[in-house]
């Protein structure tokens, strides 16, 4: 089976970095959100970060031009779905709306199409189980900033065939990515280990082990991580790593998984992080700056 036009579900954060690189690959695309400012927003960032692209030589204009030429912008579901090889989803991380979604998708997609859900945590079986074609169905984990980001994490769920597998092993290594397939299990492999890792950092900080800045400078500069843990909870949005730690939690049922307080604490203030312009670090001047705790 040969993919050629996938439609993206969501223009957000991952939905538009997603669209950016299946066009830049060769794909058509079509991507979806559910109002035009979400659009407007989307196709802004791609254009931004293949601008960056141009600055430094690697693509001239009329390509960058061409890349976003392949994308159209989409508010209709069924006009999005109806002649797609591939969805790919990257909505929001809200259990029923992503069973409501797949439901409506498996009624509007090809049947041939293939269905893969960008999730970082929620059950890709669950997911598929909404379906006809849980064969069909796998999870496409991609990572952020992902033009930059080399992984797509692959999910088999209970149901997924092999050649679903084999199909998005090559997709993937078109949009110039490598794979790693996994199991399903909460957190999958990569959050399974990051989000214990930065929560970590967040004890280590609420017990005033280190400062956030310390904390961030210890394990950049000892470990050689690019950003500093608390800087990468900031990047993740805090949002998002205490749902997947309560995902965590739940599914395991192992203290191992628990969220800090601090991190519940935040995200009750609506400090979420770099989106929200304040997390770890206040992000209103010059510099991000450490918030004091
Ligand atoms: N889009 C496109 N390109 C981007 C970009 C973006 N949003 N952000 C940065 N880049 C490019 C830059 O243009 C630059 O390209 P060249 O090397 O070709 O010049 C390159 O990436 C490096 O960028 P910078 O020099 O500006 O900055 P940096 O060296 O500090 O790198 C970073 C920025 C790539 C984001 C780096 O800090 C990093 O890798 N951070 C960790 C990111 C990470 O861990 N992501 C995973 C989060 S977890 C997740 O996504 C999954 C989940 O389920 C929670």
């Amino acid at each position: 089976m040969e993919i050629k036009r996938i439609a993206v579900l969501g223009a957000g954060q991952m939905g538009n970095g997603i669209a950016h690189v299946c066009a830049q690959a060769g794909f058509e695309v079509k991507m979806r959100d559910i109002e035009q400012r979400f659009l407007d927003r989307g196709f802004e960032t791609i254009k931004k970060n293949l601008g960056r692209g141009v600055k430094k030589g690697r693509m001239t204009q009329e390509e960058a031009d061409a890349i976003v030429a392949r994308i159209e912008g989409v508010l209709d579901l069924k006009r999005a779905v109806e002649d797609a090889d591939l969805v790919i989803e990257a909505i929001p991380e809200i259990v029923q709306l992503k069973l409501d979604t797949w439901k409506e998708v498996d009624g509007l997609a090809p049947e041939h199409a293939i269905l893969a859900s960008n999730t970082s945590s929620i059950s890709i079986t669950q997911m598929a189980a909404m379906t006809k074609r849980p064969e069909k169905f796998i999870g496409m984990h991609f990572f952020n900033p992902v033009p930059v980001m080399k992984l797509v994490e692959i999910i088999r769920g209970a149901a997924t065939s092999d050649e679903t597998v084999r199909v998005i092993e090559d997709v993937s290594h078109r949009l110039g990515k490598e794979t790693v397939i996994v199991n399903e299990a909460p957190g999958f492999a990569v959050n399974r280990l990051l989000v214990p890792a930065i929560n970590e950092a967040i004890f280590a900080v609420q017990e005033h082990v280190a400062t956030i800045e310390d904390m961030d400078k210890a394990i950049k500069l000892g470990l050689n991580w690019p950003m500093g843990p608390l800087t990468l909870a900031d990047f993740v949005g805090l949002d998002t790593l205490l749902y997947i730690s309560d995902y965590l939690f739940d599914e395991f049922k192992d203290p191992k998984y628990r969220a800090p307080s601090l991190l519940r604490k935040m995200v009750r203030a609506g400090w979420l992080g770099r989106k929200a312009g304040r997390g770890f670090y206040d992000y209103s001047g010059e510099q991000p700056t450490p918030i004091k705790l």
